[in-house]
This record gives structure tokens, C-alpha cells and sequence, in this order.
């Protein structure tokens, strides 16, 4: 049984993230999305919103499930018994900070092991601060996330007025 993680932040989740969701489902047995559960990082949506909103938007997709963890993530890929971890890549600025998570996960657990995938070209400029940004001055999400958790940034932004 191959078991993969997608790990990140997701706060939220983009139409980017689901296109890298469905390919690397087709190519693991199981995938655990991990949702970074970090007081120290400042987001939008809680670690639970975030897993909901996924969970929501991944329902169609039945090797997938959805957890937050907190902590480092060969750990979590450990007690998940996962040896592989996923990762997305948008442009080749992702490159340099992706191998170097990519080479220190693999020499703190030398049994994990990172596959990266390359967004599709219709999403690489796509990330989720700037699908914030700009659903806060009140700016059309549609084409960056789904229907769902478009309502979803609406209804926290007003929340957050
Ligand atoms: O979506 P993001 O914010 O780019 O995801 C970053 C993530 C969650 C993959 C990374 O911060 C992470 O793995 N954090 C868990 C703590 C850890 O293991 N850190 C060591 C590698 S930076």
C-alpha cells in the first residue's frame, strides 16, 4: 500500500492545489492531505475550516483523506506510515526552497522521499496569499478556487470586518 502526503498550509485550498490533489491520487494508493496546524503562522482559516473546506472539495475523490498536523512532517509521514511526500511546483522560484525542504525531510528520515509535481500552465500563478489578498478588496476568486470555497472567503471576510 503506497501512502502519500500533500502537505501545506492551505489557507485556502485553490483550484492549483486540487489539480495537484487529483493527480497524485491516481499515482499513491492512499493520499493524506496534511493541513499545517502552526500557531505561529497567521491564517485566515483555522486548521478545522481548512480541513472541512477541503474534505468538501475533495469528496468526489475516494483515496483522499484530510488531517492537520502539527509538529515536523517526516514525523506525521511517520506515524501515518506514508514514504512518500507531495509537493507542487508552480514556477522556479518554488525550486530552490522545495529542495531544500525536499533534502533535509530526506536526511532527518532517509525513508521519506519527496515527488513534485508541475502545476498545469492554466494554474501556476495561482497561490493561495493572493487569492486572499484579493478576495479581501473584494476582487472575483472564481477562476481560483471552487464555488464552495469562494462563499467560504466571502462569508470569513465579512466575519473578519
Ligand atoms: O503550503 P506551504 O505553506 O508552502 O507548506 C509548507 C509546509 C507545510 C510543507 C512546510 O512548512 C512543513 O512541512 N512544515 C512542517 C514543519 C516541518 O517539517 N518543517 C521542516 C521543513 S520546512
Amino acid at each position: 500500500m503506497k501512502t502519500g502526503i500533500y502537505p501545506g498550509s492551505f489557507d485556502p485550498i485553490t483550484l492549483g492545489h486540487l489539480d495537484i490533489i487529483k493527480r497524485a491520487a491516481l499515482v499513491v494508493d492512499k493520499l493524506i492531505i496534511g493541513v499545517l496546524n502552526n500557531s505561529a503562522k497567521k491564517s485566515l482559516f483555522t486548521p478545522e475550516e481548512r480541513v472541512a473546506m477541503i474534505q468538501k472539495v475533495t469528496s468526489d475523490i475516494p483515496n483522499v483523506e484530510v488531517e492537520s498536523f502539527n509538529g515536523l512532517l517526516v514525523d506525521f509521514a511517520d506515524q501515518k506510515q506514508a514514504h512518500i511526500i507531495v509537493r507542487g511546483l508552480r514556477a522556479i522560484s518554488d525550486f530552490e526552497y522545495e529542495l531544500q525542504i525536499a533534502q533535509t525531510n530526506r536526511k532527518v528520515n532517509s525513508k521519506v522521499d519527496t515527488m513534485f509535481f508541475t502545476t498545469s500552465e492554466e494554474y501556476s500563478y495561482i497561490s493561495s496569499s493572493i487569492v486572499k489578498e484579493y478576495a479581501m478588496y473584494g476582487g472575483d476568486v472564481s477562476q481560483f478556487v471552487t464555488p464552495y470555497v469562494e462563499t467560504c472567503l466571502k462569508a470569513k471576510i465579512k466575519e473578519n470586518r
